[in-house]
């Protein structure tokens, strides 16, 4: 007999994100180990590993970028690449330690097209990013941070809506239904790598700044 449409809707639905493989009171390592097996997209066969999530469970201020690049997809870690070397540098001077910080990606696989033997990112669709989603919000709802970064426009507008504009509203802070921390958005760090010289140093500056903004948020 013919499944009831809504009901069939509902189960494709389920198994096009992850959320049936979220368990139940989920830890961080917990977590860890279920989102090591996910295939609620294809870009499993593209990564060659989840990169989770990492940092305190407890951590006051969440930084969400947007997925892993190669380094990351091959060390397992994220931001360990030149964009995560580049953050580092701007938390120090921001005054942020970031082993107090917990740090993950709205994507937790990595896209990427061959172009000779480098393999070049490529943006995750929204397909990825809603398939990814139930990760982000077990994240979110263990490590409870007071503070949500996004860094860059496809974490911001995964997280704050479609219509946010980084360039615009970079430092506010922001609230968003259904999310407990305050929500506040800067560039991402590859940006700052991508700029031409005469920029760079006032775009890692504007960087430090919003990031200065989040620590004094949390001292205030
Ligand atoms: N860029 C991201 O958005 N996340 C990483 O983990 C690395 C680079």
């Amino acid at each position: 007999m013919a499944e009831p449409a809504s009901r069939s809707i509902r189960a494709k639905a389920a198994r096009e994100t992850a959320a049936p493989l979220v368990p139940e009171n989920p830890t961080i390592p917990k977590l860890q180990q279920a989102a090591a097996r996910c295939t609620a997209c294809e870009l499993h066969l593209l990564g060659s590993q989840t990169v989770f999530g990492e940092g305190p469970e407890k951590a006051r201020v969440m930084l969400v970028g947007e997925q892993p690049g190669d380094r990351e997809d091959v060390e397992g870690h994220p931001f360990v690449g030149p964009a995560g070397k580049l953050l580092d540098r701007a938390l120090e001077d921001a005054e942020i330690e970031r082993e107090d910080v917990y740090v993950t990606n709205v994507v937790k696989h990595f896209r990427w097209e061959a172009r000779g033997k480098r393999r070049l990112h490529r943006k995750p669709a929204m397909a990825h990013i809603t398939a990814c989603r139930p990760w982000l919000d077990a994240e979110l709802a263990v490590v409870n941070p007071e503070v949500l970064v996004c860094l860059g426009a496809t974490a911001a507008q995964a997280i704050a809506g479609r219509s946010f504009k980084v360039t615009e509203r970079r430092g506010e802070f922001v609230d968003v239904e259904g999310i407990d921390a305050l929500v506040t958005a800067t560039v991402h760090p590859s940006s700052i790598l991508r700029a031409d010289d005469v920029n760079r140093d006032a775009e890692m500056a504007a960087f430090v700044r919003d990031l200065t903004t989040v620590r004094r948020s949390l001292d205030g």
